[in-house]
């Protein structure tokens, strides 16, 4: 039976300061965390088993979002990486769990809108000892790059390469079957240290083993920076909301138009709310306008405020006349405008920032 490994190991630290204290497969995006998106679309394509590696930094906070995978009908196991040696170390750890077994490898903060079925099927039916999934980008440095040819048949794997060599990056969905183990065995540590899952494809194909690549369509995110979680929310928000405002005290001259989703036990005030929105639980909305894409986490204090394409965590509050928009706010933040003039504000802030701005 094909089993599934999950990477939410490594330290993310292209996200800081999110990520000082929340690992970035958990990050939500639409309210959602990564992660979870990832094991939806596991489900989806029959697989029980899934293998979670995790650090021990931030492995206690993956178990309890996951727990043992029964939400999705899974069957969740946790293997610890002591350190982030890389991807193909990330698969040596999981050698006892994967044992003879083909596998799906997924990045676990990548999101993907491209199903996986007829990959899966052509994979299963036989032959390629690996499925590769690239896609073209404008920055192929960023990521690990294949050059193929013009039937689209791989001749070289890089990552991230210095020099421009192929506009197809891999994308972080891979398929397995056991040579990859063998080959993982025969490859050093990268200059930047970490044993490269595409080094070791890339052995692979040395060694004459099958690998073939699927073309992604539509979307795919690396949620790696800030820009790209924003992209992603709204590209999420965009495609899958769906308006739900139940359970809400709406008050005042208060509007709620389109696609907003809004939890239990919030009111809006002499508010203004435009879909696509998601709204958590126990959020307070007063006298404030709250535009397209944005994702309010539980227990938000909105008041006075202005806001737009932006991710607001659990516990935050913004008060007193601010423009926020393009921003990522992590849990427990307090910003404060306070001034007559209203100007744009964008912030990237970690867990328990403390803002107060002042114009002249
Ligand atoms: O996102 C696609 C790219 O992912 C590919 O194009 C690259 O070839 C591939 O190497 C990888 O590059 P990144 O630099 O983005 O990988 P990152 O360090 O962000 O790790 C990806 C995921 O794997 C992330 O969820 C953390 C986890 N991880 C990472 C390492 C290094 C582990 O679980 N263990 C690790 O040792």
């Amino acid at each position: 039976m094909l089993k599934a490994l999950v990477l939410s190991g490594g330290t993310g630290t292209r996200m800081r300061p999110l990520t000082g204290t929340i690992p970035k497969q958990l990050i939500p995006v639409a309210n959602k965390p990564i992660i979870h998106y990832v094991m939806e679309q596991i489900a989806s394509l029959g697989i029980n088993d899934v293998g979670v590696i995790i650090s021990p930094e931030t492995g206690q906070a993956v178990k309890e979002s996951l727990a043992d995978g029964g939400r999705w009908n899974l069957n969740i196991s946790y293997i610890v990486q002591d350190k982030p040696a890389g991807l193909a170390h990330a698969v040596l750890t999981a050698r006892d769990y994967l044992g003879e077994s083909s596998f799906l490898m997924y990045l676990g903060d990548n999101l993907i809108s491209h199903s996986l079925g007829d990959m899966l099927d052509s994979f299963l039916r036989g032959g390629d000892d690996s499925v590769v999934l690239v896609k073209k980008v404008r920055d192929p440095g960023r990521f690990g790059v294949a050059v193929v040819n013009d039937n689209f048949k791989i001749l070289r794997l890089v990552e991230k390469p210095e020099r421009f060599v192929s506009s197809f990056a891999l994308v972080g969905l891979y398929l397995f079957n056991k040579s990859i183990h063998k080959a993982i065995e025969e490859i050093t540590p990268s200059a930047r240290g970490e044993l490269e899952i595409t080094d070791a494809i890339q052995r692979l194909l040395e060694k004459g083993g099958n690998v073939s690549c699927s073309l992604v369509r539509g979307w795919w995110f690396d949620t790696g920076r800030k820009e790209d979680l924003l992209k992603a929310n709204r590209v999420l928000l965009d495609e899958r909301s769906e308006r739900k405002v139940e359970g809400v005290i709406i008050s005042g001259d208060s509007r709620v138009e389109g696609r907003v989703q809004i939890g239990q036990g919030s009111s809006i005030a002499g508010s203004v709310v435009i879909g696509p929105a998601v709204l958590g639980e126990g959020v307070e909305v007063i006298n404030s306008y709250i535009g397209p894409f944005s994702s309010i986490g539980n227990n938000c204090l909105l008041n006075g405020v202005r806001l737009e394409n932006t991710i607001v965590l659990n516990h935050s509050s913004l008060t007193d006349k601010l423009y926020i928009t393009e921003s990522l706010i992590g849990r427990h933040c307090h910003i404060t405008g306070g001034a007559a003039t209203v100007d744009m504000v964008r912030v990237n802030l970690g867990d328990w920032a403390e803002v107060r701005l002042s114009w002249v």
